[in-house]
């Protein structure tokens, strides 16, 4: 099996396996949490990022959580559970699919109280995994809907990471493109760079070079200029929250891309799962946003870049707000604006069971 078919987050002989995303590119290795506070402590420093692969590592981490357990009986299980989730949702706070993956196994193990301890250790187990093979049919459908909104010989602006490698697999909008390129559009992703961490160079590139999907990188204030010069024909980027009115929470650096491409008359297209949408927020500036250390602007890959003694700030996402998105593609299809319209629909959809 090659790399790029490894799920990025899987459950194996009790333990929670991760790639490893901070070695990527120069090693391929796989991280192994044996509590889940190691799962917790991943999550943080982003051994494992992408907002559906955090949700799938938690739901792996809540199961590491009841098999560590030493409960004697099943209220007990839930009151370590508990425990486990208020860490696991501390990790990281700006992507949903975190505290909706914990929420999912909590109300599993709600529901699940009358069984013995061992049964309900299982019981846990199997929904992460549950969990964690749902994301890969889901990524597959947003792909299979995205894929209709991508022309023949398209050039695509897309930002960070949201292959394989920010999900369990395939991706969400790099899965749009995955699934257009095996279509056989003839495609070209421009791939912003992605300070301060950079995803786009060094994770998107990677899994792009892969799977033979031809690219080129370009620092994150280019794409104004690309745009402009005429031939970019869409954006495509993923979420880490979306609103009830629509505003997405996203990779810092959204924002602007999605200003430039209004600008330019130029589709701005947002992929994720309903995981990732927050119905229970009004609009964007609710969203908290994740501020990491300055360091991390400061310095590439441990080496400063800054003079000594300077400041910075690392705000981890910004939120673009509704107006600009063109639409948003889940796994139900594609949503056109007016998406508060649209979202709350297809939640009583969902709700009534229609979809
Ligand atoms: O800080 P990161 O690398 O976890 O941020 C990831 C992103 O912003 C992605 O675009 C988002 O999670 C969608 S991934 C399918």
């Amino acid at each position: 099996m090659s790399t790029a078919e490894i799920r990025t987050v899987f459950w194996q002989d009790g333990q929670v396996c991760l790639i490893d995303q901070r070695k990527l590119p120069d090693s391929f290795e796989i991280a192994r949490c044996q509590t889940y506070a190691q799962v917790a402590e991943a999550i943080r420093t982003m051994v494992v990022r992408g907002a559906p692969a955090i949700g799938a590592a938690a739901a792996f981490g809540m199961a590491l959580a009841a098999q560590q357990s030493a409960a004697q009986d099943s209220q007990a299980l839930y009151a370590d559970l508990q425990q486990a989730a208020e860490l696991l949702r501390k990790a990281r706070p700006t992507a949903v699919n975190l505290a909706w993956a914990v929420a999912q196994m909590l109300k599993s193990a709600q529901s699940a109280l009358e069984q013995d301890v061992a049964t309900l250790k299982d019981t846990l187990l199997a929904r992460a995994q549950q969990i964690a093979d749902a994301d890969v049919q889901i990524n597959q459908r947003i792909g299979a809907y995205g894929a209709a909104l991508v022309p023949e010989r398209a050039t695509i602006i897309h930002h960070c990471n949201t292959g394989s490698l920010a999900t369990v697999h395939w991706g969400t909008a790099l899965g749009v493109i995955r699934s257009a390129h095996e279509q056989g559009k003839q495609l070209h992703v421009l791939v912003d760079e992605t300070r301060p961490r950079l995803q786009g160079a060094k994770l998107t590139s990677w899994e792009l070079l892969q799977l033979g999907i031809p690219h080129t990188i370009i620092a994150d204030g280019a794409s104004g200029y690309f745009m402009r010069r005429g031939g970019v024909d869409l954006c495509l980027v993923g979420a880490d929250r979306i609103a009830a009115n629509g505003d997405v929470a996203n990779k810092i650096g959204t924002y602007n891309l999605a200003i430039v491409a209004r600008a330019h008359n130029v589709p701005f297209y947002v992929a994720a799962p309903w995981s990732s949408i927050d119905l229970s927020l009004a609009h964007g500036d609710l969203i908290e946003i994740e501020e990491r250390s300055a360091e991390e602007v400061t310095a590439i890959n441990g080496v400063r870049i800054a003079p000594e003694g300077a400041t910075a700030a690392n705000p981890a996402f910004d939120v673009t707000p509704h107006e600009y998105i063109s639409a948003i593609i889940t796994e139900y299809g594609v949503l056109r604006p007016p998406f508060a319209e649209r979202l709350a629909e297809l939640a009583a959809r969902l709700n009534e069971r229609t979809v």
